[in-house]
């Protein structure tokens, strides 16, 4: 499990997890735990930061990035849909047991160039 950390003026101001093992198996790199200081929030750091954890994923060797979102998070899936990802199925929340929508984006495939 990693954590990708926003900062601003050394001020950690937002955050993202990428698990790389829950989902291995499937090719998918699960994003969770997104934040960004409330006072902070609509400057776009909530996309940077999901995109500079889909580089991470990507060049990790993830075919797919997934993110889960309650029901009642309207702002948090409209960004995620916006940026590409797709409703395709739910699942339990682990801990509180409540309804959580699961959204995946294809990641660009990477090829790396051999010099010989
Ligand atoms: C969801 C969350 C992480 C988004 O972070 P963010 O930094 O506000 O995200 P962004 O700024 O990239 O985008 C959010 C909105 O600001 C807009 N925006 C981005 N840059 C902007 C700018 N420079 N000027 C004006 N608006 C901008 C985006 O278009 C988007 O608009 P929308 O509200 O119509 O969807 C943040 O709201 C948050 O921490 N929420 C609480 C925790 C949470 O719900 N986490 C998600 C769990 S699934």
């Amino acid at each position: 499990m990693d954590f990708l950390v926003a900062v601003a003026n050394d001020y950690a101001v937002g955050r993202i997890g990428i698990d790389r093992e829950r989902k291995a198996g499937e090719g998918v790199a699960v994003l969770w735990s997104l934040a960004v200081m409330p006072n902070l929030q609509r400057l776009g750091i909530g996309t940077a930061l999901i995109r500079a954890a889909e580089d991470d994923a990507g060049n990790q060797g993830a075919l797919a990035a997934e993110i889960g979102v309650e029901a009642w998070n309207n702002d948090a899936r409209r960004l995620y849909e916006r940026l590409g990802y797709t409703a395709f199925g739910r699942e339990e929340d682990t801990e509180t047991g409540e309804p959580i929508e699961l959204l995946r984006r294809s990641l660009p495939s990477c090829s790396v160039a051999e010099n010989n």
